[in-house]
Protein backbone atom coordinates (compact mmCIF):
# COMPACT_ATOMS: atom_id res chain seq x y z
CA UNK A 1 0.00 0.00 0.00
CA UNK A 2 2.42 2.47 0.92
CA UNK A 3 4.52 1.48 -2.26
CA UNK A 4 1.80 2.66 -4.51
CA UNK A 5 1.48 5.75 -2.76
CA UNK A 6 5.21 6.78 -3.21
CA UNK A 7 4.56 5.25 -7.02
CA UNK A 8 1.70 7.63 -7.26
CA UNK A 9 3.46 10.57 -5.78
CA UNK A 10 6.44 9.92 -8.46
CA UNK A 11 3.84 9.46 -11.07
CA UNK A 12 2.38 12.89 -10.36
CA UNK A 13 5.55 15.22 -10.22
CA UNK A 14 7.83 13.11 -12.71
CA UNK A 15 5.34 13.31 -15.48
CA UNK A 16 5.32 16.61 -16.61
CA UNK A 17 8.61 17.83 -17.72
CA UNK A 18 7.55 20.67 -20.03
CA UNK A 19 5.35 22.15 -17.55
CA UNK A 20 8.36 21.94 -14.95
CA UNK A 21 10.62 23.89 -17.53
CA UNK A 22 7.89 26.18 -18.00
CA UNK A 23 7.47 26.93 -14.29
CA UNK A 24 11.29 27.54 -14.21
CA UNK A 25 11.59 30.11 -17.39
CA UNK A 26 8.84 32.17 -15.66
CA UNK A 27 11.75 33.20 -13.00
CA UNK A 28 14.34 32.63 -15.45
CA UNK A 29 16.38 35.79 -14.82
CA UNK A 30 15.18 36.56 -11.36
CA UNK A 31 17.36 34.67 -8.37
CA UNK A 32 16.10 32.51 -5.85
CA UNK A 33 15.94 33.94 -2.24
CA UNK A 34 15.06 32.84 0.89
CA UNK A 35 11.96 35.36 2.70
CA UNK A 36 12.00 35.58 6.69
CA UNK A 37 9.13 37.42 8.32
CA UNK A 38 9.84 38.78 11.29
CA UNK A 39 13.56 39.01 10.59
CA UNK A 40 14.26 41.95 11.94
CA UNK A 41 15.15 40.58 15.50
CA UNK A 42 15.00 37.64 17.64
CA UNK A 43 14.69 34.23 15.71
CA UNK A 44 13.58 35.60 12.59
CA UNK A 45 17.20 37.55 12.76
CA UNK A 46 19.18 34.72 13.60
CA UNK A 47 17.96 32.03 10.93
CA UNK A 48 18.39 35.01 8.17
CA UNK A 49 22.10 35.37 8.88
CA UNK A 50 22.40 31.13 9.33
CA UNK A 51 20.93 31.31 5.85
CA UNK A 52 23.32 34.13 4.59
CA UNK A 53 26.00 32.47 5.98
CA UNK A 54 25.37 29.58 3.96
CA UNK A 55 25.07 31.61 0.61
CA UNK A 56 21.38 32.22 0.16
CA UNK A 57 20.36 35.56 -1.15
CA UNK A 58 17.92 36.70 2.08
CA UNK A 59 15.23 38.41 2.53
CA UNK A 60 14.21 40.33 6.02
CA UNK A 61 10.06 41.14 6.28
CA UNK A 62 9.28 43.35 9.04
CA UNK A 63 6.65 46.38 10.45
CA UNK A 64 9.02 48.86 12.09
CA UNK A 65 11.19 50.54 8.95
CA UNK A 66 13.91 51.34 11.27
CA UNK A 67 14.63 48.97 13.13
CA UNK A 68 14.15 46.71 9.43
CA UNK A 69 17.12 48.83 8.12
CA UNK A 70 19.28 48.37 11.08
CA UNK A 71 18.85 44.88 10.93
CA UNK A 72 20.00 44.60 7.09
CA UNK A 73 22.80 46.81 7.85
CA UNK A 74 24.07 44.45 10.98
CA UNK A 75 23.38 41.53 8.53
CA UNK A 76 25.73 43.15 5.69
CA UNK A 77 28.40 43.97 8.49
CA UNK A 78 28.26 40.05 9.97
CA UNK A 79 28.11 38.09 6.96
CA UNK A 80 29.30 40.50 4.03
CA UNK A 81 26.65 39.82 2.02
CA UNK A 82 23.42 42.32 0.63
CA UNK A 83 20.16 42.16 2.51
CA UNK A 84 17.44 43.13 1.36
CA UNK A 85 14.46 44.10 3.56
CA UNK A 86 10.72 44.78 2.61
CA UNK A 87 8.54 46.44 5.12
CA UNK A 88 5.25 44.76 5.11
CA UNK A 89 2.84 43.52 8.06
CA UNK A 90 2.39 40.04 6.82
CA UNK A 91 -1.31 39.44 8.70
CA UNK A 92 -2.76 42.04 6.13
CA UNK A 93 -4.33 40.13 3.44
CA UNK A 94 -2.21 41.65 0.58
CA UNK A 95 0.86 40.73 2.17
CA UNK A 96 1.86 38.07 -0.30
CA UNK A 97 1.26 40.67 -3.53
CA UNK A 98 3.50 43.00 -1.29
CA UNK A 99 6.33 40.31 -1.04
CA UNK A 100 6.31 39.82 -3.98
CA UNK A 101 6.53 43.06 -5.48
CA UNK A 102 9.59 43.68 -3.20
CA UNK A 103 11.46 40.74 -4.40
CA UNK A 104 10.63 41.46 -8.41
CA UNK A 105 12.05 45.25 -7.78
CA UNK A 106 15.53 43.83 -6.37
CA UNK A 107 15.33 40.20 -9.17
CA UNK A 108 14.53 37.85 -6.79
CA UNK A 109 11.73 35.52 -6.44
CA UNK A 110 10.48 33.50 -3.40
CA UNK A 111 12.33 29.60 -3.27
CA UNK A 112 12.26 29.36 0.46
CA UNK A 113 9.69 31.12 3.24
CA UNK A 114 10.91 31.21 6.87
CA UNK A 115 7.30 31.94 8.20
CA UNK A 116 8.69 33.06 11.79
CA UNK A 117 6.53 36.16 12.45
CA UNK A 118 4.51 35.68 15.81
CA UNK A 119 3.15 36.93 19.14
CA UNK A 120 2.38 35.66 21.91
CA UNK A 121 -0.40 36.52 24.87
CA UNK A 122 0.07 35.72 28.49
CA UNK A 123 -2.65 35.62 31.18
CA UNK A 124 -5.76 33.53 31.37
CA UNK A 125 -7.85 33.04 28.62
CA UNK A 126 -11.11 35.17 29.79
CA UNK A 127 -9.13 38.09 30.30
CA UNK A 128 -7.96 38.74 26.79
CA UNK A 129 -9.51 41.26 25.07
CA UNK A 130 -11.23 39.99 21.58
CA UNK A 131 -8.82 42.63 19.83
CA UNK A 132 -5.65 40.78 21.57
CA UNK A 133 -7.18 37.41 20.39
CA UNK A 134 -7.67 38.68 16.79
CA UNK A 135 -4.32 39.96 15.98
CA UNK A 136 -2.88 36.73 17.53
CA UNK A 137 -4.76 34.76 15.47
CA UNK A 138 -4.93 36.63 12.46
CA UNK A 139 -0.91 36.86 12.66
CA UNK A 140 0.29 33.60 13.96
CA UNK A 141 -3.08 31.48 12.23
CA UNK A 142 -4.37 33.26 9.21
CA UNK A 143 -1.44 35.05 7.69
CA UNK A 144 0.41 31.83 8.06
CA UNK A 145 -2.19 29.55 6.49
CA UNK A 146 -2.48 32.40 3.74
CA UNK A 147 1.01 32.82 2.86
CA UNK A 148 1.53 29.10 2.76
CA UNK A 149 -1.23 29.11 0.69
CA UNK A 150 0.27 31.48 -1.47
CA UNK A 151 3.65 30.53 -2.31
CA UNK A 152 2.94 26.60 -2.63
CA UNK A 153 1.57 26.46 -6.13
CA UNK A 154 4.87 28.53 -7.70
CA UNK A 155 7.03 26.11 -5.53
CA UNK A 156 5.05 22.98 -6.83
CA UNK A 157 5.45 24.42 -10.00
CA UNK A 158 9.36 24.45 -9.90
CA UNK A 159 9.51 21.38 -7.56
CA UNK A 160 12.11 22.86 -5.80
CA UNK A 161 12.12 25.25 -2.47
CA UNK A 162 10.45 24.84 0.61
CA UNK A 163 8.64 26.43 3.69
CA UNK A 164 9.61 26.40 6.86
CA UNK A 165 7.11 27.49 9.40
CA UNK A 166 8.00 28.70 12.86
CA UNK A 167 5.74 26.93 15.59
CA UNK A 168 6.99 26.36 19.05
CA UNK A 169 7.36 23.07 21.62
CA UNK A 170 4.20 24.64 23.44
CA UNK A 171 2.78 23.46 19.90
CA UNK A 172 2.27 19.75 21.40
CA UNK A 173 0.82 20.72 24.82
CA UNK A 174 -2.26 22.94 25.84
CA UNK A 175 -0.82 25.80 27.80
CA UNK A 176 -3.11 27.05 30.37
CA UNK A 177 -2.27 31.19 30.93
CA UNK A 178 -0.91 31.02 27.51
CA UNK A 179 -3.88 29.18 26.06
CA UNK A 180 -4.78 31.04 22.37
CA UNK A 181 -0.61 30.76 21.46
CA UNK A 182 -0.10 27.44 22.41
CA UNK A 183 -3.39 26.71 20.73
CA UNK A 184 -2.26 28.74 17.51
CA UNK A 185 1.28 27.01 17.20
CA UNK A 186 -0.91 23.66 17.48
CA UNK A 187 -2.38 24.67 14.60
CA UNK A 188 1.24 25.54 12.89
CA UNK A 189 2.45 22.10 13.87
CA UNK A 190 -0.80 20.32 12.59
CA UNK A 191 -1.08 22.37 9.29
CA UNK A 192 3.00 21.77 8.45
CA UNK A 193 2.66 18.08 8.69
CA UNK A 194 0.10 17.53 7.11
CA UNK A 195 1.30 19.73 4.24
CA UNK A 196 4.58 17.89 4.10
CA UNK A 197 2.74 14.78 3.77
CA UNK A 198 0.83 15.99 0.78
CA UNK A 199 3.83 17.48 -1.23
CA UNK A 200 6.13 14.88 -0.59
CA UNK A 201 8.00 13.65 -3.26
CA UNK A 202 7.55 16.95 -4.72
CA UNK A 203 10.66 18.04 -4.46
CA UNK A 204 9.62 20.88 -2.08
CA UNK A 205 10.43 20.72 1.49
CA UNK A 206 7.70 21.80 4.35
CA UNK A 207 9.10 21.45 8.00
CA UNK A 208 7.77 23.02 11.74
CA UNK A 209 10.34 23.93 14.01
CA UNK A 210 9.51 23.88 17.35
CA UNK A 211 11.99 25.66 19.63
CA UNK A 212 11.65 25.88 23.42
CA UNK A 213 12.13 29.36 25.29
CA UNK A 214 14.57 31.58 23.56
CA UNK A 215 16.13 34.75 25.55
CA UNK A 216 14.11 37.59 22.73
CA UNK A 217 11.90 40.59 23.72
CA UNK A 218 9.29 37.87 22.92
CA UNK A 219 8.13 37.32 26.67
CA UNK A 220 8.37 40.40 28.00
CA UNK A 221 6.31 41.50 25.46
CA UNK A 222 3.42 38.95 26.06
CA UNK A 223 4.08 40.37 29.24
CA UNK A 224 5.29 36.59 30.90
CA UNK A 225 9.02 37.83 31.63
CA UNK A 226 8.33 36.54 35.51
CA UNK A 227 6.72 33.53 34.67
CA UNK A 228 7.88 30.22 36.45
CA UNK A 229 8.92 28.87 33.10
CA UNK A 230 11.42 31.77 32.30
CA UNK A 231 13.26 30.56 35.69
CA UNK A 232 12.98 26.53 35.25
CA UNK A 233 13.64 26.09 31.28
CA UNK A 234 16.89 26.20 30.08
CA UNK A 235 16.94 28.67 27.01
CA UNK A 236 18.62 28.06 24.20
CA UNK A 237 20.39 30.84 22.33
CA UNK A 238 18.65 31.77 18.76
CA UNK A 239 21.66 31.21 17.13
CA UNK A 240 21.92 27.54 18.12
CA UNK A 241 18.05 27.39 17.00
CA UNK A 242 19.15 28.42 14.33
CA UNK A 243 21.87 26.99 13.05
CA UNK A 244 19.86 23.58 14.00
CA UNK A 245 16.44 24.76 12.01
CA UNK A 246 18.86 25.23 9.32
CA UNK A 247 20.50 21.64 9.90
CA UNK A 248 16.65 19.85 9.91
CA UNK A 249 15.18 22.43 6.89
CA UNK A 250 18.23 20.75 4.06
CA UNK A 251 17.86 17.24 5.27
CA UNK A 252 14.28 17.55 5.04
CA UNK A 253 12.76 16.78 8.30
CA UNK A 254 9.05 17.61 8.99
CA UNK A 255 9.87 18.24 12.03
CA UNK A 256 12.56 20.15 13.79
CA UNK A 257 13.24 19.84 17.39
CA UNK A 258 16.36 22.36 18.38
CA UNK A 259 18.72 21.25 21.64
CA UNK A 260 19.17 17.85 23.60
CA UNK A 261 16.59 19.49 26.53
CA UNK A 262 13.70 20.78 24.42
CA UNK A 263 14.11 17.00 22.12
CA UNK A 264 13.34 15.14 26.02
CA UNK A 265 10.54 17.64 26.50
CA UNK A 266 8.85 16.95 23.69
CA UNK A 267 9.03 13.09 24.24
CA UNK A 268 7.82 13.43 27.54
CA UNK A 269 5.13 16.38 26.10
CA UNK A 270 3.82 13.82 23.30
CA UNK A 271 3.88 10.34 25.29
CA UNK A 272 2.48 11.26 28.86
CA UNK A 273 -1.48 12.04 29.25
CA UNK A 274 -2.59 15.54 29.57
CA UNK A 275 -3.71 14.87 32.89
CA UNK A 276 0.00 14.72 34.41
CA UNK A 277 1.21 17.55 31.92
CA UNK A 278 -1.32 19.96 31.30
CA UNK A 279 -1.48 20.87 35.08
CA UNK A 280 2.31 21.35 35.12
CA UNK A 281 1.98 23.60 31.99
CA UNK A 282 -0.85 25.51 34.39
CA UNK A 283 2.19 26.02 37.00
CA UNK A 284 5.17 26.94 34.74
CA UNK A 285 2.95 29.77 32.61
CA UNK A 286 1.12 31.63 35.43
CA UNK A 287 1.93 35.11 35.89
CA UNK A 288 2.68 35.85 39.54
CA UNK A 289 -0.60 38.25 40.30
CA UNK A 290 -2.90 36.55 37.73
CA UNK A 291 -6.23 34.86 38.65
CA UNK A 292 -5.40 31.92 40.96
CA UNK A 293 -7.80 28.55 41.06
CA UNK A 294 -10.55 28.40 43.81
N1 LIG B 1 11.16 33.47 21.92
C1 LIG B 1 10.78 32.24 22.23
O1 LIG B 1 11.05 31.71 23.34
C2 LIG B 1 10.04 31.39 21.23
C3 LIG B 1 9.90 30.02 21.48
C4 LIG B 1 9.20 29.23 20.58
C5 LIG B 1 8.69 29.80 19.43
N2 LIG B 1 8.83 31.13 19.19
C6 LIG B 1 8.27 31.67 17.93
O2 LIG B 1 9.33 32.21 17.16
C7 LIG B 1 8.86 33.29 16.36
C8 LIG B 1 9.75 34.51 16.57
O3 LIG B 1 9.81 34.78 17.95
P1 LIG B 1 10.87 35.81 18.56
O4 LIG B 1 11.09 35.40 19.96
O5 LIG B 1 12.04 35.99 17.66
O6 LIG B 1 9.96 37.15 18.55
P2 LIG B 1 10.42 38.69 18.60
O7 LIG B 1 11.78 38.83 19.14
O8 LIG B 1 9.28 39.39 19.26
O9 LIG B 1 10.46 39.09 17.03
C9 LIG B 1 9.27 39.09 16.28
C10 LIG B 1 9.58 39.51 14.87
O10 LIG B 1 8.36 39.44 14.11
C11 LIG B 1 8.10 40.72 13.52
N3 LIG B 1 6.65 40.89 13.42
C12 LIG B 1 5.75 40.87 14.44
N4 LIG B 1 4.52 41.06 13.94
C13 LIG B 1 4.65 41.16 12.59
C14 LIG B 1 3.74 41.37 11.53
N5 LIG B 1 2.43 41.50 11.75
N6 LIG B 1 4.21 41.42 10.25
C15 LIG B 1 5.55 41.31 10.02
N7 LIG B 1 6.46 41.11 10.98
C16 LIG B 1 6.01 41.05 12.25
C17 LIG B 1 8.81 41.73 14.44
O11 LIG B 1 9.13 42.96 13.80
P3 LIG B 1 8.10 44.22 13.78
O12 LIG B 1 7.53 44.32 15.16
O13 LIG B 1 8.93 45.37 13.36
O14 LIG B 1 7.06 43.87 12.76
C18 LIG B 1 10.08 40.94 14.75
O15 LIG B 1 10.98 41.03 13.67
C19 LIG B 1 7.40 33.51 16.76
O16 LIG B 1 6.57 32.85 15.82
C20 LIG B 1 7.30 32.82 18.12
O17 LIG B 1 5.99 32.35 18.36
C21 LIG B 1 9.49 31.94 20.06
Amino acid sequence: MQNKAAVWRFWRYSNDDVAVQKARQDVAGLAPAVVVTGGSRGIGLALARRFLESGHKTVIVARDAVRLEEAAADLKAATGSDVTSILCDVSEPNAFEVITGGLNRAGLYLDVLVNNAGIGLAGPFVEHSEADLSRLVGLNVEAMTRLNRSVLPAMLGRRRGGILNVASLGGVIPGPNQAAYYASKAYVVSLTEAIASEVSGSGVRVSALLPGPINTGFHDAMGADNSLYRYVLPPMSAESVARSAYRGFMLGNRVIVPGISNLFFFLVLRFLPHMVTVPIMYWLLRRPGSLTKT
